[in-house]
């Protein structure tokens, strides 16, 4: 994969050892190594941006793509231990229903009930609930308790609900 930077860069320096007919990698010619050297540099990192970054991108997408899926994973876990009492498989209904109209909740829709885009503050506002009369309020005391990091209960809690977010955003129908 690295192999076209590395040709690139062995044939540059190449170019510059024959032109120097010292034969010393060019420390006699200090004085012009000014203008030179700058033009080199400015050579290598076009070179590098040019066949650098096909090799350096993809390969920050792939890091990127193997954290989310782990990250959805572990969301997928979160979310059959936490909230399948309530809520289906997968996002499906399960005995879960509105309070206003008792329709069945349907996570798979979520996020394009609420605009089209994962809306963070919705989701947040529906499982922080501190109000002990909230729907969730139960599920998110057992969050904290079981998933709290010491004086800041919160936080490992939060930590879980993001990842469960991650999950449903994961399977979206619409
Ligand atoms: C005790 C049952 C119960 C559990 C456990 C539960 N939920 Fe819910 N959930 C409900 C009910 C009931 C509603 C509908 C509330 C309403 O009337 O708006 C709901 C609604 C939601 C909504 C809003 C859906 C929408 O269409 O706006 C989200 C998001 C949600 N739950 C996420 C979760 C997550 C994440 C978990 C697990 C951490 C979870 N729920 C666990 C009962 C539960």
């Amino acid at each position: 994969m690295s192999e076209p930077k590395e040709r690139v860069l062995s044939s540059l320096s190449g170019l510059e050892a024959g032109s120097d007919q010292t034969g010393n990698g060019g420390a006699e010619r200090t004085p012009a190594a000014g203008p030179r050297g700058w033009a080199f540099a400015k050579c290598l990192v076009a070179l590098l941006l040019a066949f650098g970054a096909d090799w350096v991108v993809p390969n920050c997408a792939r890091a990127e793509d193997e954290v989310q899926k782990a990250r959805v994973e572990a969301g997928r876990f979160w979310y059959e231990r936490y909230c399948v009492p309530c809520h289906g498989a997968g996002g499906a209904p399960g005995k879960a229903v509105y309070r206003a109209n008792k329709q069945p909740v349907d996570l798979r829709t979520y996020v394009q009930r609420h605009g089209g885009a994962f809306p963070a503050a919705d989701w947040i506002a529906a499982v922080y609930s501190n109000n002990p009369a909230g729907t969730h309020s139960k599920v998110w005391e057992t969050l904290k308790r079981s998933q709290g990091i010491g004086q800041h209960p919160e936080f490992g809690a939060r930590g879980v609900v993001a990842v469960i977010a991650d999950y449903i955003i994961s399977v979206q129908t619409k």
